[in-house]
């Protein structure tokens, strides 16, 4: 097969990085057009990454470029109308988490996969890329722990982006939606269960613009699932460390851990400040070689004429348990969802 043009829609603090991928390290992908209102990430992506096409609006690159697939790293609020189209236009499509910020949605898109059953769909749920949870996960299958029942998963973020966050949570769905999905995709993903209630407290410690969005810094949720095993699922704003993400997987007969100490790299450092190691500072450090896995992978099910593992009904439960999540901590109460 050809290799497979792509446009990419959104080149901000992520799609820069997924932009460079797709140029660089992806065999069989061609990144043929770049798409942003920002003027300046449009010459960035054909000066640097040499992008021969670049569009101001989303439509127009459609319309315009000959395109195989769309790269879905826009902001959340227009995930789901951005593959919605290009779904329609027969195109393969790769959207960022969250696959939409309400159910109505993710029910369409749901539809549309259906619809359009030869095109490849996948949800950038980037830890199952990653190679130490993909590791746990199949660790799990072959029995190692025995049956799961509790999940503790968390992200945290360095307390540096907080003001980039108090303007992220306007479009990207708040700490639950944006911050939280991935754990719950995990917890799901290791679980094999639907979750079917959900508590969750919080609250803005450290910053308090997030108070006056209804958002918060800092949260807990317990989560039950329908098979009865439970989790624990927590987001930090504030983390002064480094990005702290971490789950731990507890079985009948055992217990994995996946980065639980966040460091850098396998140097420890013994000086006059005592013994320690560096920390990865952001999302991108942690799971760089899950996104360029997750690339590579996009491209290889549609050269291969393969379906993904993860499905858009695994971004719809996401985005449900994200938003039940949501209401819980704002309303105060246990949430049940209709699953
Ligand atoms: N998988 C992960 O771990 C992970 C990490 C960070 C962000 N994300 C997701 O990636 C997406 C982008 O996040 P980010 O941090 O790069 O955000 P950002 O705000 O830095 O960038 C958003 C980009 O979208 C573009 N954009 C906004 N509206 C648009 C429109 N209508 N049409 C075309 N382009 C538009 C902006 O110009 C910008 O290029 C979000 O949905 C976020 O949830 C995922």
């Amino acid at each position: 097969m050809n290799k497979v043009k792509i446009g990419i829609v959104g080149l901000g603090r992520l799609g820069k990085r997924h932009a460079y991928n797709l140029a660089n390290l992806v065999p069989g992908a061609e990144l043929i057009a770049a798409c942003s209102p920002i003027r300046a990430e449009c010459e960035w992506a054909g000066t640097e990454l040499g992008v021969p096409e670049l569009y101001a609006s989303f439509d127009e690159m459609l319309e315009q470029a000959s395109l195989d697939a769309v790269w879905i790293a826009s902001s959340s609020t227009y995930h789901a109308q951005q593959a919605l189209a290009a779904l329609e236009r027969g195109l393969h499509v790769f959207v960022e988490k969250p696959m939409g910020v309400t159910l109505e949605e993710c029910a369409e898109i749901e539809r549309a996969v259906q619809a359009h059953s030869n095109q490849v769909f996948l949800v950038g749920f980037v830890r199952r890329f990653d190679p130490s949870y993909r590791y746990a996960k199949d660790l799990i299958e072959a029995g190692k722990i025995g049956t799961p029942f509790l999940v503790r998963s968390q992200t945290c973020d360095l307390d540096e982006y907080a003001e980039f966050q108090l303007e992220f949570v306007k479009t990207g769905g708040g700490i639950f939606l944006d911050m939280n999905v991935h754990d719950i995709d995990l917890a799901r993903w290791f679980i094999g269960s639907e979750i079917a209630e959900v508590h969750s407290v919080g609250g803005s410690f450290v910053h308090q613009g997030f108070a006056t969005l209804g958002d918060a810094d800092n949260t807990v949720c317990l989560a039950t699932f329908k098979n009865g095993a439970i989790a624990v699922l927590s987001a930090s704003r504030t983390a002064f460390h480094g990005h702290d993400t971490h789950t731990e997987i507890v079985g009948t007969k055992g217990i994995l851990k996946i980065g639980t100490t966040p460091r850098k790299n396998r140097v420890e450092i013994f000086d006059s400040a005592g013994a320690r190691t560096d920390c990865v500072r952001d999302f991108y450090e942690r799971f760089e070689e899950g996104f360029i896995t997750e690339a590579r992978e996009f491209v290889a099910c549609i050269r291969e004429g393969r379906k993904p593992e993860i499905r858009p009904q695994d971004g719809t439960a996401a985005t449900r348990v994200g938003m039940a999540m949501t209401e819980s901590f704002r309303k105060g109460t246990v949430v049940k969802l209709q699953i």
